[in-house]
């Protein structure tokens, strides 16, 4: 594995639910490989509503129990982070879409994925918002984006 930096920034909508999952989920992969130096990953959300907010108290509770803790910080996408990050991972098709159209040249669209190109199961081909639903919905979310970073992670590192 080469030594520069993988720099991954995952996106949601509200950047309270699932992509402040994602990066938890995704640290926790990396850290347990003993891979921290050789990463830098963080979220951000489409919109700014929710800005200056830690993670809905509910994501939060779920997410605990299977041993992450969110501790991220909802920020809306900046056009720096287009030139900054490697890829720039969105949750479903609108994220994309949205991504994509905000992305400044075609050099940045490029880094644009959805998080379900990397699913293992292929349960699923977007990560469903769960903002609205109930306990289930939080859960499909950890379930996803457990097996989706998985194969994130095999895929720059060879790592399963
Ligand atoms: P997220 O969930 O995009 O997974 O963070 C949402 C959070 C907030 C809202 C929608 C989705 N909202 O409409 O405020």
């Amino acid at each position: 594995m080469n030594k520069k930096k993988h720099k991954i920034l995952f996106v949601c909508l509200g950047n309270i639910c699932r992509s402040p999952s994602a990066e938890a989920v995704m640290k926790k992969l990396v850290h347990d490989a003993g891979l921290d130096e050789q990463f830098e990953i963080d979220s951000a959300g489409l919109i700014n509503y929710h800005e200056g907010e830690r993670a809905d108290p509910r994501m939060r509770a779920h997410a605990a129990r299977r041993g992450y803790q969110l501790d991220s910080i909802s920020r809306p996408i900046r056009l720096s982070d287009f030139d900054h990050f490697d890829l720039i991972i969105g949750m479903d098709n609108r994220n994309v879409d949205e991504l994509r159209s905000l992305a400044p040249d075609l050099e940045s669209e490029a880094k644009v994925h959805q998080m379900t190109e990397f699913s293992r199961n292929k349960l699923y081909d977007y990560v469903p918002d769960p903002y609205y639903g109930g306990a289930d919905g939080f859960e499909l979310v950890l379930t996803l984006l457990e097996d989706a970073c998985g194969g994130l992670m095999e895929e720059i590192s060879g790592i399963s």
